[in-house]
């Protein structure tokens, strides 16, 4: 599907969740059916208590992708608090200097998911970067799965790095950890 002239971006903070909460969780249910199927580290529940957790941190901000009135995919994030468990999950430690925050530092993109019908149309590039515009942060980390190496390449494209490997939950998969330099 080429990109419709219809396509939106919207801009949402913590403030705004509950009118989006409800199309932030269908589309995850719909994106990531197979895992959910699969995984219940990946169940609906579960993103519902990441999402509420996320989306309690200052300066959590979502982008919403809407064709027509239709949610097409979105992102959202929210940077390091000074006390991060963040890079405490690393296998293998980072240098202090790279891990020092002080809640301003790094931005935690913690989710970005189009639907099916909106691949490869340049809509997740748009999602993305329009949640980085104006943020104030030095720099983006991500995590994505190593068994994913097609989205890691998307990633590395989109000028991000693989810095190392982490697993945030004891039951969650071990994750490749990715930085982005924002300025
Ligand atoms: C990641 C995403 C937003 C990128 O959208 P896009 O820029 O339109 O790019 P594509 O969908 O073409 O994805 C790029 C490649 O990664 C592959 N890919 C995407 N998601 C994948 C997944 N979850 N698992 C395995 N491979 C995946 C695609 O098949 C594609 O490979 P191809 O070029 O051989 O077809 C979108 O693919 C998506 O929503 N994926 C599911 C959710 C997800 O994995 N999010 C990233 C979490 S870190």
């Amino acid at each position: 599907m080429s990109q419709s002239p219809a396509i939106t971006l919207a801009r949402y903070g913590t403030d705004q969740l509950p009118a989006i909460r409800a199309t932030l969780v269908s589309l995850y249910g719909e994106v990531y059916e197979k895992e959910i199927a699969e995984d219940p580290f990946f169940s609906v529940e579960r993103f519902e208590q990441r999402l509420q957790g996320h989306a309690s941190r200052p300066g959590w901000e979502a982008v919403v992708a809407y064709d027509g009135g239709e949610a097409a995919g979105y992102a959202y994030a929210a940077a390091l608090p000074e006390r991060t468990g963040w890079w405490s999950h690393m296998l293998t430690p980072l240098p202090a200097e790279e891990i020092q925050e002080d809640g301003q530092r790094t931005l935690a993109l913690f989710e970005l998911m189009v639907r099916a019908p909106w691949r490869k149309t340049g809509l997740a590039a748009r999602i993305h970067e329009e949640l980085l515009a104006n943020r104030q942060e030095e720099r983006v980390t991500l995590l994505v799965e190593p068994g994913h190496p097609k989205v890691k390449a998307l990633y590395e494209r989109w000028g991000y790095h693989h810095i190392g490997d982490q697993q945030p939950f004891p039951d969650a998969p071990i994750y490749a950890t990715m930085l982005r330099l924002l300025r």
